[in-house]
């Protein structure tokens, strides 16, 4: 392993009690914004837990979805499936209809090629999305990854006009070399 940045928030990770070095992304991307309330959180692409955890210390009662199973957390609910099926959002309206905030660290099988890596991960940021319109409460908070590629600002025209304050943010536990960037979106207008 290399040293430097990397190794600092993976082994803050280990020593914090934290599943992942993610963690840290959503703990300074909060620090700076204030997104997670306590209320209802639903953490999509949530394995291991990293973010799951973050958000149940800050007192949300959360509910997490990921394509692979994910081991229990104190007061987390899990479901088991693809945030871009319909069936998903059913079984996530039945845990719960609305939610305060809906984060979402999901990402592709890195293929290693740019343009493939970044298409699959907007994929995901739009089925997060359309699940936020869905379950968001008016005036809630979204974050969601995206790789960044050419097509990050139509996501953002996308995403904008249902959000009072929207920012783009690369958080400072993103690895230096990585192309992630998050979505903010804050106080949601529901139509
Ligand atoms: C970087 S990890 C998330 C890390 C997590 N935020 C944490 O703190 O532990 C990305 C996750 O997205 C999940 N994922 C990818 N595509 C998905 C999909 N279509 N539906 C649900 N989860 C998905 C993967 O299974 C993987 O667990």
């Amino acid at each position: 392993m290399k040293k430097g940045q990397q190794d600092y928030f993976y082994w803050e990770a280990k020593k914090k009690g934290y599943r992942s070095r993610a963690a840290f992304k959503l703990l300074q991307i909060n620090r700076k914004f204030k997104v997670i309330r306590k209320g209802a959180v639903l953490d999509l692409g949530a394995a291991p837990g990293g973010w799951s955890q973050v958000a149940a210390k800050l007192g949300a009662e959360v509910v997490a979805v990921d394509l692979n199973p994910m081991d229990k957390i104190e007061g987390v609910v899990f479901i088991q499936g693809d945030i871009t099926e319909n069936e998903t959002l059913e079984e996530i309206m039945r845990v719960r209809e609305y939610y305060d905030v809906v984060i979402c660290d999901a990402s592709p099988k890195i293929s290693g090629n740019w343009d493939v890596d970044h298409f699959r991960s907007v994929e995901l940021a739009r089925a997060a999305f359309n699940i936020a319109r869905r379950v968001l409460k008016p005036g809630g908070n979204f974050i969601v990854k995206i790789f960044q590629g050419s097509d990050v600002q139509d996501v953002f025209n996308e995403f904008k006009p249902y959000f009072r304050f929207k920012k783009f943010h690369a958080p400072q536990a993103s690895r230096k070399r990585s192309s992630e960037i998050y979505f903010i979106g804050k106080g949601f207008k529901a139509t």
